[in-house]
Order: C-alpha cells, then sequence, then structure tokens
C-alpha cells in the first residue's frame, strides 16, 4: 500500500505533524502551498491519504478546501484518514462543514488540537492571533499545544491494524453525538468574511 500525507499550514503546526507523521510512516508528504504539490502530485500513484489542515475562523484553510473540491469524491475509492487542528471546542461542526461524509468514510478522524503561533505573523492576522495570545494569557490559561499523545497514537494507527487505538478527540465517534450545527454568531460571521477576503488577497 503506497500512502502519501497531503496537508496545508499557515503557520507551521499542521506542517510539524505532517513532518511527524512523515518521519513515523515514511509516507511521502506533499505541502498543498509547495510547487511540488503542482508539478508531482499524481492522484492515481496512491492508495492511503493523510489529509491534515488548520481552521481559522471556522473556516477550514484554503489549499485544502480546494484539495477537497477537486478529489473528494475519488476520495471515497480509496482509503484515507484524517488530522484536523484547530484550537476550537466544537471541532466536529467545523469538521463536519468541509469534510462532510468523508469523516464517515475515513478510516479514522482524529482532532489534535493547535497552537497560537504569533511569530512572523503580520497584518490583521498578526493583530487578530496577539489579541487571542493575549486572552489566554488574561484567563490565566496555557497557549493551546498539540495533543502529542493522539498525534503518536495517529501513527500508530497507520502502521499497525490495532483497533484497541482510541483517540481523545475521535471525530469519527463524535459523530455518533452529533446533532446538528450550532448556529453560527454574528462575530463569527465578521471574522470569516475578513479572512477570507484576506486569503484572497493573499492569493493575488
Ligand atoms: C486568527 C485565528 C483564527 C483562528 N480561528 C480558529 C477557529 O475558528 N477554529 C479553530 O479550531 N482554530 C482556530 N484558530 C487556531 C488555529 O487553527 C491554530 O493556530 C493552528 O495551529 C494553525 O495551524 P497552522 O500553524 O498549521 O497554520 C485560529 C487561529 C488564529 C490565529
Amino acid at each position: 500500500m503506497k500512502g502519501v500525507i497531503i496537508y496545508s499550514s499557515k503557520t507551521g503546526t499542521t506542517k510539524e505533524c505532517a513532518q511527524y507523521i512523515k518521519d513515523f510512516t515514511n509516507y511521502e508528504c506533499f505541502d498543498l502551498r509547495d510547487k511540488a504539490f503542482k508539478n508531482q502530485f499524481h492522484f492515481s500513484d496512491y492508495d492511503f491519504f493523510v489529509l491534515g489542515a488548520p481552521f481559522r475562523a471556522t473556516i477550514l484553510d484554503k489549499p485544502m478546501k480546494k484539495f477537497l473540491k477537486k478529489y473528494g469524491n475519488y476520495l471515497l475509492d480509496k482509503k484515507f484518514a484524517i488530522f484536523g487542528i484547530g484550537i476550537s471546542n466544537n471541532a466536529y461542526a467545523q469538521m463536519n462543514k468541509y469534510y462532510d461524509n468523508l469523516i464517515d468514510e475515513s478510516e479514522f478522524t482524529v482532532w489534535l488540537n493547535g497552537k497560537i503561533i504569533i511569530e512572523g505573523v503580520k497584518g490583521l492576522s498578526g493583530s487578530i492571533t496577539r489579541a487571542i495570545a493575549a486572552q489566554y494569557q488574561k484567563d490565566n490559561k496555557p497557549l493551546p499545544e498539540i495533543n502529542k499523545v493522539d498525534l503518536e497514537k495517529f501513527c500508530q494507527k497507520l502502521t499497525t491494524e490495532n483497533n484497541d487505538i482510541t483517540f481523545d478527540i475521535d471525530l469519527k465517534a463524535l459523530k455518533l453525538k452529533y446533532t446538528g450545527d450550532e448556529e453560527e454568531t454574528e462575530e463569527e460571521t465578521e471574522e470569516e468574511t475578513e479572512e477570507e477576503t484576506e486569503e484572497d488577497d493573499d492569493n493575488e
């Protein structure tokens, strides 16, 4: 079975996870923002796909959105696993909105949490990121960290048939309890628009 890791990352958290999975599994690895993906990736070369991307303002990172739009249906004929990255407590609703039936069809889908990285993040994103970090400090809470235990388990699941391995936040298991999208607040909707506009600017 030939495996591949496909990820997108803006500030490096997802990249760090993808690199860890690559080192563990020896799968090939593509950054969706990298030219190598455009030039060297051929969907039909692989039987097992590992997908990972972060959320911002509840929106899935744009390159992964594009990937799912192009290959989502074809993935259903393959084997695949998904890792989600973010700091939201409402991980399932976010993931379900973009990965939809892929969560059901995946071998397993895990939420690995995220980090708040301030260094090198400029403009509006930088201001929002600093504000988020300040709020953690104000609430006397430590900044979020990648769930390294689940990351390790994710890698073990990829390389063994051990069904006894269970995750802290197993999105497939959460699906069983899910009763529908929670309503978006006005604030979130505004943030989404700002973030989308900024991403569009980035790509011009
Ligand atoms: C401006 C901003 C908005 C964010 N919005 C969300 C969000 O809506 N949901 C979520 O789960 N995480 C959110 N996060 C957390 C990111 O997903 C987290 O920082 C992640 O580690 C980023 O991944 P990357 O380093 O691979 O780009 C947000 C972070 C920032 C800086």
